[in-house]
């Protein structure tokens, strides 16, 4: 690994950032920091018994250079329930960060008295003692970090709110936070509208890194080129974008600039360059953008693989999951290698055909029916043959499509 840590993240994404997806992602790209998807501290204690049974904490020795991110647990869950949890994902996992997900707007998780209800100050096991609590025992083991929205409509709104939420984390000890630029809503907004909807606010985040000088600040939200990526660790970049008319005029639902402290342009007056980047849905739609990443932020050679030798090495890894993760979950990550190559269509039909095959032919199998089953390489090989960029590394590929420059 390279000694200067990247200013890159991969954000946590339920179902989306599994253990076999980072390892995937670590053929494409070896430096940046790879979040779990998050796992709530009420199945790590009730579901899980045995190291074994812990799904999540399944990290090849290929994958290091993990953040683990932690929920809340249900709502009669104790504080020492949830040190619990947090002590058994780093004794057992390889974790270099333990992050608390302070910013889920689910209602599970508002059930949960956890994520936005952290953001609220509503939460069951009051927000401020518990990342005390958590720096006092962890402290030394693990890097703690929490990742939130910009506020939460209506209560927390604006930048004050903001910087006293964010002093509230730093004074409990964490010197890490991640920013997702957007408002959190609850109540008639769904999980995914909340992704989408509320405009991304980047001025304020580089607001709180100017105010914060000494806490590590990601942002988070919308990121997809490295013309942005760039932009933000150069500081200055700013601005809002996107939802339904962002913050200008009277009649933004979600505060004027002027609440969030934001000139006529969106951008801010001595805006600081953020510590670091973190990429979402873009990473996990086109794991092969990242390519680069290791030359581009870390000054080390890129691995640059053909995809030939990648699919291969993951498909043989993947065999010896199929018996606990199903087929299904196995050839996930690979559904969306080859966005924006030709044929990419056809081939994602073509891994769902093969995927349905496969799980017929099983439950013949089981049903006393002669034959054996498909490995996965097996069934992924009939799929690669679709697409002409097998033989490319990485890198040639990408030089075929213009979409990320
Ligand atoms: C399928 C999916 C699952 C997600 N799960 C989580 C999660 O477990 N924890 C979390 O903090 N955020 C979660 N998020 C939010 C992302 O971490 C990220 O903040 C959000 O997608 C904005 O970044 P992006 O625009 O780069 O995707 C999820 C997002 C998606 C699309």
């Amino acid at each position: 690994m390279s000694s200067s840590p990247s200013p890159l993240s991969v954000a946590p994404m339920i179902q989306w950032t599994t253990p076999s997806y980072r390892y995937l992602f670590r053929s494409i790209s070896l430096t940046p920091l790879l979040y779990t998807e998050m796992i709530t501290s009420h199945h790590l204690l009730n579901r899980y018994t045995r190291t074994s049974d812990l799904p999540w904490l399944f990290e090849h020795p290929h994958v290091p250079n993990v953040a683990v991110q932690l929920g809340g647990g249900g709502p009669s869950e104790t504080l020492e329930d949830f040190i619990t949890s947090a002590d058994l994902c780093i004794t057992n996992g390889t974790y270099t960060e333990l992050n608390i997900n302070s910013g889920c707007p689910a209602s599970k998780a508002q059930k949960s008295h956890c994520g936005l209800k952290h953001m609220l100050r509503t939460s069951r096991i009051p927000f401020q003692g518990l990342l005390k609590e958590l720096s006092r025992r962890f402290d030394h083991r693990v890097k703690l970090s929490v990742k939130h929205r910009i506020g939460v409509y209506p209560d927390v709104c604006g930048v004050d709110n903001l910087l006293d939420y964010v002093r509230t984390v730093h004074e409990a000890g964490i010197k890490k936070v991640i920013v997702h630029s957007r408002i959190g809503v609850l109540g008639g907004m769904s999980t995914g509208e909340n992704r989408n909807v509320p405009p991304l606010v980047y001025g304020v985040v580089e607001r709180v890194k100017r105010e914060f000088g000494g806490v590590e600040v990601v942002v988070n939200g919308g990121i997809t080129c490295w013309r942005e990526v760039e932009g933000f660790l150069g500081g200055g970049y700013g601005g809002v974008r996107g939802g339904p008319g962002g913050l200008e005029g009277e009649k933004s639902i979600y505060g004027t600039l002027d609440d969030w402290g934001l000139e006529g342009d969106g951008g801010i007056v001595g805006g600081a360059p953020v510590d670091g980047v973190m990429i979402g849905r873009k990473a996990y739609n086109d794991v092969g953008f990242f390519w680069d990443a290791d030359s581009r932020f870390c000054g080390r050679p890129d691995q640059n693989f053909t995809w030939s030798k990648i699919t291969s090495d993951y498909c043989s890894t993947m065999e010896d999951r199929v018996p606990s993760i199903g087929l299904v979950e196995c050839v996930k990550p690979l559904h969306n290698i080859f966005c924006g190559q030709r044929r990419n269509k056809e081939y994602k039909r073509k891994v769902d055909k093969e995927v349905n095959e496969w799980k017929k032919e099983k439950r013949r199998i089981d049903n006393g029916g002669v034959g054996r089953v498909e490995t996965v390489a097996e069934v992924m090989e009939k799929c690669f043959e679709v697409v002409d960029c097998m033989g490319m590394t990485v890198g040639e590929s990408r030089e075929l499509i213009m979409t990320d420059k």
